[in-house]
């Protein structure tokens, strides 16, 4: 499967390097000739779970290259953030040959939104439950023993999730489901509440969590996006929990079996450090638009209020323009307007 990865970042730096190492040609794209050059001279180095990988001679080129070359492609595995990807996906689509596939691995709405774009048939819903952070242009550490996830958004088997599955399943852990939209959704849940709220406040979720603002900004946010799943025909699929938590009738109501549901989310993801967080301390921009906006958004068109995940968006804008700073008691105006 002649394979190009665009995108050489944390997760698009793990996947080709370890695709390559494998003994699988893979082609790089990145956004610039300096990243290029850069990622030419320093090779690929892989370390932290899954154990270390090199490269020393990846091809690798600026994406408008590959493109001028006339080169096709069976797979484009699109690694941008999520604000790249939709005008990344456009220029890595024409690279694909007849019958060839895009894949999409961001958080959020993007596969979706791509797949709209550009057209279903070419498009293979995909996200990422590997974790990577890239240390240098060319150096990758693997974070946990994640897998990718693939299928078709349009729901159901196929034998292109399968063979996409395996091809790149010589490199990383490659799970193939019948509802990649579910698991999109069961992920875009847990990002609109632990992630975004964790950003907002400088705090991991257990830490958030602890105050009353933090645990009713967590409820509301995580409720609000589920309904508006539902709403849109989704059928969330179990990820770390249940996606619809246990008594869940629109809302989230104070039980025992919610406080369990609860220390499950916790156990997962209570004391990670938010990497929206991490963006805004880096000051790049976040992915909020296609975060907590898409549910927002989609919220309006549905006729589902949205109004706390409509206020997330607004104050993660004013954080990335840093007329704000991290602050737990940014929770309260949440939810007070
Ligand atoms: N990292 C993780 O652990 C993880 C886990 C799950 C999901 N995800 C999701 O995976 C996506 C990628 O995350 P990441 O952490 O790998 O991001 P990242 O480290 O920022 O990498 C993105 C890469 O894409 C490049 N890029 C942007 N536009 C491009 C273009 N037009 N052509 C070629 N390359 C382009 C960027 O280059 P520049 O540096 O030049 O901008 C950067 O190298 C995000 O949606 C994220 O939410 C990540």
């Amino acid at each position: 499967m002649r394979t190009l990865v665009v995108g050489v970042g944390a997760l698009g730096g793990v996947i080709a390097a370890r695709l390559h190492a494998s003994g699988a040609p893979v082609r790089l794209a990145t956004r610039d000739a300096a990243g290029a050059a850069r990622l030419a001279a320093a090779g690929l180095r892989v370390g932290g779970i899954g154990g270390a990988a090199s490269v020393d001679a990846p091809e690798v080129a600026p994406l408008d290259v590959h493109g001028a070359r006339g080169e096709a492609f069976d797979l484009v595995v699109l690694a941008t953030k999520a604000q790249d990807a939709l005008a990344a996906a456009e220029r890595g689509a024409a690279l694909l040959a007849p019958g060839g596939t895009l894949l999409p691995i961001q958080n959020g709405a993007v596969p979706r939104l791509v797949a709209e774009r550009l057209g279903g048939a070419r498009v293979l819903g995909g996200l990422s439950n590997l974790g990577a952070t890239m240390i240098a242009p060319g150096l990758y550490e693997q974070r946990n023993a994640g897998h990718l996830l693939v299928g078709e958004l349009a729901g159901g088997e196929s034998d292109r999730a399968r063979r996409v599955a395996a091809w790149l399943g010589r490199g990383v852990p490659v799970r193939t489901t019948p509802n990649v939209e579910g698991a999109i959704w069961s992920k875009l849940l847990l990002n609109c509440s632990v992630t975004t709220l964790g950003a907002i406040a400088g705090r991991t979720m257990r830490q958030y969590l602890a105050t009353p603002d933090g645990r009713a900004a967590f409820d509301r946010a995580y409720d609000e996006a589920l309904a508006v799943a539902l709403a849109s025909g989704a059928r969330p699929e179990r990820m770390v929990v249940d996606p619809i938590p246990p008594g869940w009738s629109g809302r989230s109501l104070p039980s025992a079996a919610h406080e369990t549901w609860l220390a499950g989310v916790l156990a997962g993801y209570g004391d990670v450090k938010p990497s929206m967080l991490q963006d805004l301390e880096r000051r790049r921009p976040t992915e909020i638009d296609f975060i907590n906006g898409h549910v927002a958004a989609l919220g309006g068109r549905l006729g589902v209020p949205v109004p706390v995940n409509a206020a997330i968006v607004e104050t993660v804008h004013a954080l990335e323009r840093g007329a704000l700073a991290p602050d737990p008691a940014l929770l309260g105006r949440l939810l007070r307007g």
